[in-house]
């Protein structure tokens, strides 16, 4: 393999990348992402903007990735374009400030619409691996993303071979890409430990321009510590689901969840393990955190299908040395199979997703502050809640030390709408939405999930404008919103001050 490929530096790969170039990054989150190629092409970019000359990129991801790659790009202005899910605080800032356009996506969707040629196709592909055959075979690391395709689309491959992830993780990935329509066939998996690809991602190697190597760690950052409120949260999710289970609307044998990314799905992944009364389980999800990896020791998680580990360094290390213990519990598919809509109907996912603001219709934001401020993107949270057995959402009743209900009027965006949500969970209680008129469902949030300070404030609102399908006031629907950007908390709204 060493005489088969040119292996070059992190500099020499990117001196091969030119403005206006379009590239499809490996991984998923920080995990499975180039590192050291896209550091060098942001200084490069930034050699370029010394000389006066122009030097942007587009960019395709598996969805978040670490700071080596969007940070630097973004700090570079480097970003002609960049879709999907991101969650780092230069790029977010650029995105927020109009510096890189970026467009959010469904994270089941961005392969096939590459491959539609709905976006302008890839011309470089740049893939981190743990191994790589003399005949174009790629072992991905940690995260899949959108490998497969990318590989598939791209003229020019650029590898890089990361010696800190074992070659040994050949097996733990399942590589599949679907034909596409009127071709396309059914995913035939009935369970989570099922498989139907390949364990490498093939490629003609005369693609393959140059190898860098590399031993640098995936860029996860740690989980917040969880807090009495995550705690609560996270048991008001594992009381609803054994109840559930007990009333016979969950099968007793339990069905696969799906679980979302952040710290408080982190928190929840942790309650479910430890509540005695949720069955051992399965996990067909998008990201595995660190709970997970617990839950997989501790026997409580049987078997975990996602696209990525992302875990923190201390414990992805603790993974690698006890490799042959995860081997038929663990496996990495690209997200086109682990967020596939068709997938999450047929498994009945139970689907656990995190919002920033739900209204008391049942309409969940996920991604806007304020209705403008992007935070991350949409990610895989509606390919799943939509397709779920039954949907979640989780969040703390307040945000910003209170001075914001997380709990509201109108969402200032919608990520999810009332058709799709069948359960919101706070710190408080559980609201289930399920069979409930718009009216039914908003005293269902206000009495079960709202904080004891903004409940007299939502149930006043209901009365601004009653008898109707839907008591919505489109004068006051954003008023504690307004009422927070101009006195800095909601505790004050006054509906009078807002309605006409
Ligand atoms: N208004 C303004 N800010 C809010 C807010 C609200 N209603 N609710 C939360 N926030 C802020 C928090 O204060 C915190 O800010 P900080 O970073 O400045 O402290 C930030 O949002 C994140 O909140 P946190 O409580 O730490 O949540 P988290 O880490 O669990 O992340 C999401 C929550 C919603 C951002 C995250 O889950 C996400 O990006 N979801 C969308 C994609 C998704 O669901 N993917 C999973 C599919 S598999």
């Amino acid at each position: 393999m060493q005489k088969t490929y040119k292996f070059v530096t992190a500099e020499e790969a990117a001196s091969y990348v030119n403005n206006g170039d379009i590239i499809g990054f490996s991984g998923f989150t920080p995990a499975g992402c180039p590192k050291e190629v896209p550091t060098a092409i942001a200084k490069r970019a930034e050699a370029f903007h010394a000389e006066g000359k122009e030097f942007k990129i587009g960019m395709y991801t598996g969805a978040s990735t670490g700071d080596s790659l969007d940070g630097a790009l973004a700090r570079a202005d480097a970003i002609l374009f960049r879709t999907p899910y991101q969650s780092n605080k230069d790029l977010r800032s650029a995105l927020n400030t109009e510096r890189a356009p970026y467009f959010d996506m469904h994270l089941s969707a961005l392969a096939s619409h590459l491959r539609f040629g709905f976006m302008p196709k890839p011309n470089f592909a740049i893939i981190e691996v743990c191994d790589i055959t003399a005949d174009g075979e790629l072992i991905p690391t940690s995260g899949v993303g959108i490998s497969p395709t990318i590989a598939n689309l791209a003229d020019h491959i650029i590898v890089e071979l990361n010696h800190n992830h074992p070659k040994e993780l050949r097996g733990f990935h399942d590589i599949f890409e679907p034909l596409d329509p009127p071709h396309r066939l059914p995913m035939t998996l009935l369970k989570p430990s099922d498989r139907m690809g390949t364990t490498s991602i093939k490629v003609d190697p005369k693609k393959i321009l140059c190898v860098v190597e590399t031993w640098r760690n995936d860029e996860v950052g740690g989980f917040a510590p969880t807090d009495e409120i995550t705690d609560n949260i996270g048991k008001n999710v594992a009381t609803f689901l054994a109840g559930e289970i007990k009333s016979g609307r969950i099968p007793k044998e339990f069905l696969p969840i799906q679980s979302g990314v952040g710290n408080i799905a982190n928190a929840v992944m942790a309650s479910l393990g430890t509540n005695p009364d949720i069955p051992n389980f399965e996990m067909y999800t998008e990201v595995i955190q660190d709970s997970v990896i617990a839950l997989i020791k501790s026997g409580k998680i049987k078997f975990a299908s996602g696209c990525s580990l992302t875990i923190t360094t201390p414990i992805l290390k603790e993974l690698y040395a006890d490799l042959e213990f995860f081997r038929d519990k663990l496996v990495l598919r690209p997200q086109e199979m682990s967020n596939s809509p068709e997938l999450a109907r047929r498994l009945g996912l139970i689907t656990i997703n995190t919002a920033l603001e739900a209204d008391i219709f049942g309409n969940v934001n996920s991604t806007h502050v304020m209705g403008s401020k992007m935070m991350n993107g949409i990610g895989g949270s509606a390919d799943f809640t939509r397709s779920a057995y039954i949907s979640i959402f989780t969040t703390p009743s307040t945000a910003k030390g209170g001075k914001i209900s997380s709990i509201v009027p109108m969402v200032t965006h919608v990520d999810q709408n009332e058709h799709s949500v069948n359960i919101i969970i706070t710190e408080h209680g559980v609201a289930d939405l399920r069979g409930k008129s718009p009216i039914q469902r908003a005293h269902e949030i206000i009495e079960k999930c709202v904080a004891p300070e903004y409940k007299e404030m939502l149930r006043e609102y209901l009365t601004l404008n009653s008898s109707c399908h839907t008591p919505q006031s489109l004068s006051a629907c954003f008023g504690m919103h307004r009422e927070f950007l101009k006195t800095g908390t909601m505790l004050g709204t006054k509906w009078e001050n807002y309605k006409d």
